[in-house]
């Protein structure tokens, strides 16, 4: 693989400033959220009285904001600038209930796109790199977020959006890009597609793979990179705080997710008492903005469960590779288990493919969970077979839980387009 690692000259100031400059900057720009939150946001004014900080540990005191508070806000109640000056709208999907909407004034769609920019500069993409893009367009974050970052980056913009896999291989081998932005899951998909054409996918023009969007591990990081020969990076960010960009990986350590602290605040609590926890402890991400105007958010639980690190390549923290929400913790029979672990376990057996669900069901009062796993195109039916009981008993053992491991054979599990879903909730 050909060395990415951006030159330091093209790093912005902040990416190389001390730790100390980074956090008065922090703290003035705290105040300033705080104080425009508290002015112009209902929601805020009646949750907390005075916007004063004396330093960026007082952030602590203040309530976190969750989804239920932008549901009940729906769709523009969180708003702190008039409706005029609301360049662009955004929406997470959600699966039960209303979508959340976020806004955007032109100030916050200029910053987005300077940190993707830098985003895609950190994960080793240059100007006049081609880009394939094939995050979703539209309401979701992904597309457009990874548009006007390369664009601000002065990369060539292929806008494909997720679907119509033949045709994502057909661009990529006609326009030969050097990056690719999309979900590690949907890699995967395009990967079996150049198999299917009878491309090598080693030797496609790629040269690095902006992954996000959805938990992934360290084993499929090695998967895609081999499968590829590209730099696999990973990338992370959620509409409620902005968008794909809050964090990003650096190409030449790939240690985790430098999270773009000039102008996001992390913490990390414990998710059953709020408590924060000392950087280096695993708990749920806490994202406060310092410079988003149209829509501000305090301490906004993420769900995301990781740990903050020191920094590495860049001054700012990094963030562990995320394990995954806590919505999609599997608790079966007292145990807590995340697809992740699975996914780890599934790459180190070789016959079985990184195809996989985790389906629940329920006999009697008992749950069981059922992975559905695809057996290696190549693979023997039987060895995967095998495999699959030898999975179960290596679950067993690290986990500490029984569970059935189903082989199927490949293209059995359902292809996702964007975000892979993971868990079948059957019960
Ligand atoms: O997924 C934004 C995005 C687009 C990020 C493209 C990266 C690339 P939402 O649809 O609002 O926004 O979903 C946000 O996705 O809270 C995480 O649970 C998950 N997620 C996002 N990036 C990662 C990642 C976009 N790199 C939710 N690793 C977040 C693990 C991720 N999970």
């Amino acid at each position: 693989m050909e060395s990415r690692t951006p030159l330091p000259d093209s790093l912005e100031p902040i990416e190389r400033a001390s730790v100390s400059s980074l956090r008065d900057l922090q703290l003035s720009r705290l105040r300033w959220s705080l104080a425009h939150a508290h002015a112009n946001v209902p929601h805020y004014r009646g949750a907390w009285d005075s916007p004063e900080i004396a330093d960026l540990s007082d952030l602590a005191r203040f309530p976190f904001t969750d989804k239920a508070v932008l549901r009940a806000n729906y769709p523009f109640g969180m708003f702190a600038v008039p409706r005029t000056s609301i360049a662009r709208l955004h929406a997470s999907s959600g699966t039960t209930g209303r979508p959340t909407v976020v806004g955007y004034t032109r100030d916050d769609l200029d910053t987005w796109a300077r940190l993707m920019a830098r985003s895609i500069r950190a994960a080793g993409g240059r100007p006049a790199d081609r880009v394939h893009i094939a995050y979703g367009y539209g309401l979701f974050t992904g597309g457009l977020g990874a548009h006007y970052g390369a664009e601000q980056l002065g990369c060539t913009v292929i806008p494909v959006s997720g679907g119509m896999t033949e045709r994502q291989v057909t661009l990529i081998t006609d326009f030969e890009p050097e990056i690719i932005m999309v979900t590690p899951s949907y890699m995967l998909a395009i990967v079996d597609e150049m198999h299917r054409q009878g491309i090598d996918p080693r030797t496609t023009s790629l040269k690095v793979g902006i992954f996000g969007a959805e938990p992934w591990t360290e084993d499929l990081r090695t998967e895609i990179e081999e499968q590829l020969d590209l730099h696999a990076v990973d990338i992370y960010g959620l509409s409620e705080v902005m968008g794909p960009g809050v964090a990003s990986e650096c190409v030449e350590t790939k240690d985790g997710l430098t999270v773009w602290e000039d102008h996001f605040y992390p913490e990390i609590i414990d998710p059953l008492t709020g408590e924060v926890l000392p950087d280096g402890a695993l708990g749920e991400l806490v994202l406060t903005s310092l410079t988003k105007q149209a829509m501000p958010v305090i301490r906004y639980r993420t769900r995301d469960l990781t740990r903050l690190l020191p920094g590495t390549a860049r001054p700012m923290r990094r963030l562990e590779k995320i394990t995954g929400r806590t919505d999609d913790m599997i608790i079966l029979r007292g145990v807590n288990l995340f697809p992740t672990q699975i996914e780890e376990l599934i790459l180190r057996t070789p016959a079985l493919a990184p195809h996989f669900q985790c389906v629940l069901t329920r006999t009697g009062r008992l749950d069981e969970l059922t992975i559905k796993v695809e057996r290696r195109p190549g693979a023997v039916p039987e060895t995967a077979f095998t495999a699959g009981q030898e999975l179960a008993t290596h679950i067993k053992n690290t986990i500490g839980v029984s569970v059935t491991v189903d082989v199927i054979p490949p293209d059995g599990v359902e292809r996702s387009l964007g975000k892979m879903r993971r868990i079948v909730d059957n019960r």
